[in-house]
């Protein structure tokens, strides 16, 4: 089988989270994010303030279609809504594939979920967390800065988003007097 792209060299801005060359540009506002927050009040009222912007996804123009890997750069802004830290909205693959997700810049982490069972894996620069086939993810800032990393994925992964609207992610990423704290679905109130 041979591919619809031809071979292309990209750069990965770290500091602008741009992926050059790169699709259109995906902006994800609180109003994307419906459904998805615990405090459905506080969510209301950002959308009503300003509907500000989360995250944004810069994709190299690489097919989404079996035996292509695309690659984007994420990057989600720092805040929070009630408390709840800005995050994407999550996905399950709709085929068994898997992930990698890697650090570029700021504070960040991988939230997985089974459907059973959460795992949180810290991504700072440097650092890869591994997405198995079968594990819903979301990534989180936990930082004052923008957090930003690659993802490098099979092209047909395909997204799966009603299974977390639905069933979440087995826990929700909280702001704390220092930091975060990764509170399981059980924890809370
Ligand atoms: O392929 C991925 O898993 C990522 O590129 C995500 O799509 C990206 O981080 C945005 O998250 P979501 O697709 O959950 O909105
Ligand atoms: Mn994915």
């Amino acid at each position: 089988m041979s591919s619809s792209a031809s071979p292309f060299a990209a750069t990965l801005d770290a500091v602008s989270g741009r992926v050059e060359p790169e699709h259109p540009l995906q902006e994800r506002r609180v109003s994307d994010l419906e459904g998805l927050y615990a405090d459905e009040a506080a969510w209301r009222s950002a959308v009503d303030s300003g509907n500000p912007l989360v995250y944004t996804v810069s994709a190299a123009p690489v097919p989404e279609e079996a035996g292509e890997v695309p690659f984007s750069i994420t990057s989600i802004e720092p805040g929070d809504v009630g408390g709840e830290l800005y995050m994407t909205k999550g996905h399950w693959h709709t085929a068994p594939e898997g992930e990698v997700y890697a650090g570029l810049s700021g504070e960040g982490g991988l939230l997985l979920f089974d459907g059973r069972e959460h795992r949180w894996i810290e991504l700072r620069p440097g650092a890869a967390g591994y997405i198995p086939p079968g594990w819903g993810h979301r990534t989180v800032n936990t930082g004052s800065e923008p957090f930003r990393f690659l993802a490098v994925y099979p092209g047909a992964a395909g997204h799966d988003y009603e299974t977390v609207l639905r069933d979440g992610m087995g826990a929700r990423v909280i702001r704390t007097n220092g930091g975060y704290e990764v509170r399981a679905r059980e924890e809370q109130a």
